[in-house]
């Protein structure tokens, strides 16, 4: 079995990066620049956005963490995204999810500049992905492709099961690994919360992606000896062996199921760290104008 270590991987990607950007400084560009807008003061999205920013610095990017109040209207936010829309300082820029009932999600979302989506959440990016153009993909999805792409794992001709049928990671995963193109090439079954036969179908997989949020669902009488086991689930427990009061716990009952496989990656330490780099080179693409010129 072979830990596939996200954390080592982004590590070494973000040094690839931090050198990238002192070559465009040396040569009199700007330093590529990241805007987050995060609305209340939700813990978990407050930690993933403090991340990001602090990924930003590390590899020397410039960013603006911008903050409102729960209770602000639609239109604040909308007038917001305007604004940095057309701010030549930003290259890219995300609205943290979840934001609150009242605010559209699709809305705000469609209201960012395909080419300062950063995310890859809007439908012009979403379109793109699934027709093989170039585009902002998606960051949990690109950071999987990532880590197969540099553990060499063969898919041309697997059967890759999917569970977990999200716009953000489910369904663009799905299209990217059934591309005709490298790493690409499966067989993709995508499974959800009404599938009746999850598990006849993972037993049948060469690749497993869980990424329904459900803690330790994956258990070992679902894998197949020899498989792929990439779990994307993140949910924050109570803990108290953290200083946080919380953990991360993945899709997939690891202790059981690592010793069957192939390939593993682990929670944390896994897909979490390659999706936040994933953000680092698209708002390096972005500044770049390397996907919409
Ligand atoms: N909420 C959870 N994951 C994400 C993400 O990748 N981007 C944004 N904008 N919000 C999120």
């Amino acid at each position: 079995m072979i830990l596939i270590d996200g954390k080592e991987t982004a590590t070494k990607i973000k040094l690839e990066i931090a050198e990238e950007v002192k070559k465009i400084i040396a040569s009199g560009g700007k330093k590529p620049h990241l805007a987050a807008v995060l609305v209340g003061t939700d813990g978990g999205s407050e930690t993933y956005v403090n991340y990001k920013v602090k990924d930003c610095e590390q590899v020397g990017f410039g960013s603006s963490l911008i903050r409102f109040d729960e209770n602000i209207s639609e239109q604040v936010l909308l007038d917001k995204v305007k604004e940095l829309n057309e701010d030549p300082e930003i290259d890219g820029f995300i609205v943290q999810l979840p934001l609150p009932d009242h605010i559209a999600e699709s809305k705000v979302i469609e209201a960012i500049d395909p080419s300062k989506d950063v995310d890859g959440f809007h439908p012009v990016n979403a379109g793109r992905l699934m027709i093989g153009m170039p585009c902002f993909q998606s960051a949990t999805p690109a950071g999987i492709v990532e880590l197969i792409d540099r553990y060499n794992i063969e898919t041309s001709g697997k059967h890759c099961v999917i569970i977990g049928r999200s716009n953000i990671v489910g369904k663009p995963i799905a299209s990217l690994l059934a591309q005709k193109r490298s790493p690409g090439n499966c067989t993709v079954t995508v499974c959800h919360s009404r599938t009746t036969n999850i598990k006849e179908l993972t037993l049948q997989a060469d690749i497993i992606i869980a990424a329904m949020g459900y803690p330790g669902f994956l258990t070992e009488d679902m894998v197949p000896e020899g498989a792929v086991i990439i779990d994307v689930g993140t949910t924050r427990v109570k803990s108290d062996q953290t200083k946080s009061g919380f953990k991360l716990k993945g899709d997939v009952d690891f202790e059981a199921v690592a010793p069957k496989c192939s390939y593993i990656t682990p929670v944390p330490g896994g897909i979490g760290p390659m999706t936040r780099v994933s953000l680092l080179l698209n708002t390096l693409k972005a500044a770049k104008k390397e996907v919409y010129s």
